[in-house]
């Protein structure tokens, strides 16, 4: 079969590997009919992320067909159509117990990290009863390619540990895939504002189509005191960061207003400041968290609905023997004005 490998960084290829097999009775093999590029792709192939080896398949999102399950799969057969989440879990371990797959002790995120991923025509998935989803007759399956990492993401590590209520002003740094993603998915809790920093216009002005009541470009104006004559100069109740660097986690330091929460998204590789002399009476909530996927059976339902419209954020379309051309208009997105693309392997 053929498939993206990494050979280090800034090195990439699309050839010949050979087809996995089952290798423990909990496996199953999945052909892809859809896969996507992700931001945390472009970290791996910056060097940032130097546990991914060289000869390493990249991807951890799609969906596909079942080819071959392993004995002890219960829940999957060959021919099923799935969701591949991009966080493997075995669903026994205390981890896995508390709902916090993320960090399960057989899995975690793995997939295009630690094992082989789904830029490829097929990929292996470990622990298939727990890591996969059946998919819904009639459902859109480019839009469900949304469901393997950047809704459960912006969700479960901005809206749902943000705690928006009803009423409240969250403003979302960073308007990518995962802040539209953290936009979309607050609006479950019909926040009063929701105003999205970024220093990209196309993305500030795809976050209005999609909700943001205020957008701020921070390149041409100070974000800080735009947010304080936004809110009465209260502040936000919630801000989320979904950059990663820490200019934009001391930006939401100062802009969260008392009592308000600070969800961090972003993948940092550097430490920030953290302003305690100012932030030690302010009583405020700072969280963190790798996206666990524990929500996606539920935002798969509201997908299948149309509550939620993920597919809004396909941009490009590419066979997924262009995967190289995919990468370069996904690494160029100011320029060709990219959100997710859309692999297909026909
Ligand atoms: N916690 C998790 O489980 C998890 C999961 C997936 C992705 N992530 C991380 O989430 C982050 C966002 O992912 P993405 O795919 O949307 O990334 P992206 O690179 O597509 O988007 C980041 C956005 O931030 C904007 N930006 C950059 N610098 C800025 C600044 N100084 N001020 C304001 N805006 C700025 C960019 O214009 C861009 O629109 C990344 O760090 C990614 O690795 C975390
Ligand atoms: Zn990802
Ligand atoms: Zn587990």
């Amino acid at each position: 079969m053929k498939a993206l490998v990494y050979h280090g960084p800034g090195k990439k290829n699309w050839e010949e590997m050979p087809k996995p097999t089952l290798i423990k009775p909990t496996d199953a093999i999945v052909k892809i009919n859809k896969t996507t590029i992700c931001g945390t792709d472009l970290h791996i192939l910056k060097g940032d992320v130097p546990e991914v080896t060289d000869g390493r398949i990249l991807g951890h999102e799609g969906v596909g067909v079942i080819e071959e399950v392993g004995t002890a799969v219960t829940g999957f057969k060959k021919g099923d159509r799935v969701l591949i989440s991009c966080i493997t879990s075995c669903g026994k371990c205390e981890y896995c117990k508390k709902g916090m797959y993320s960090h399960c002790e057989d899995g975690g995120w793995i997939l295009g990290h630690l094992i082989d991923g789904t830029q490829a025509e097929y990929v292996r998935i470990p622990h298939a009863d727990n890591s996969l989803y059946h998919i819904p007759d009639n459902a859109n399956e480019e839009a469900l390619v949304m469901l393997s990492d950047i809704l459960p993401t912006g969700f479960e590590c901005g809206v749902l540990n943000g705690q928006v209520k009803p009423g409240d002003t969250v403003a979302i740094v960073g308007a990518g895939p995962i802040g539209l993603a953290a936009l979309l998915t607050a609006q479950f809790y019909t926040p009063a504002e929701i105003i999205m920093i970024d220093q990209d216009d196309n993305r500030l002005a795809v976050s209005r189509q999609f909700g943001a009541t205020q957008t701020i470009n921070n390149r041409n104006e100070d974000a800080i005191k735009r947010i304080y004559q936004l809110t009465g100069n209260k502040g936000a109740d919630v801000v989320i960061e979904a950059v990663g660097v820490p200019a934009t986690f001391e930006l939401c330091e100062s802009i969260v207003s008392p009592g308000g929460h600070i969800a961090n998204i972003g993948v940092h590789g550097k430490s920030a400041s953290l302003h305690l002399e100012k932030l030690w009476s302010h009583n405020i909530t700072i969280t963190t968290r790798l996206v666990d996927t524990v929500t996606t059976p539920m935002l798969l339902k509201t997908v299948c609905s149309h509550k939620l419209e993920p597919g809004k954020l396909i941009t490009h379309r590419f066979p997924i023997a262009n995967v190289l051309q995919a990468y370069d208009t996904f690494q160029h997105a100011d320029v060709e004005k990219t959100l997710k693309v859309i692999l297909v392997n026909e």
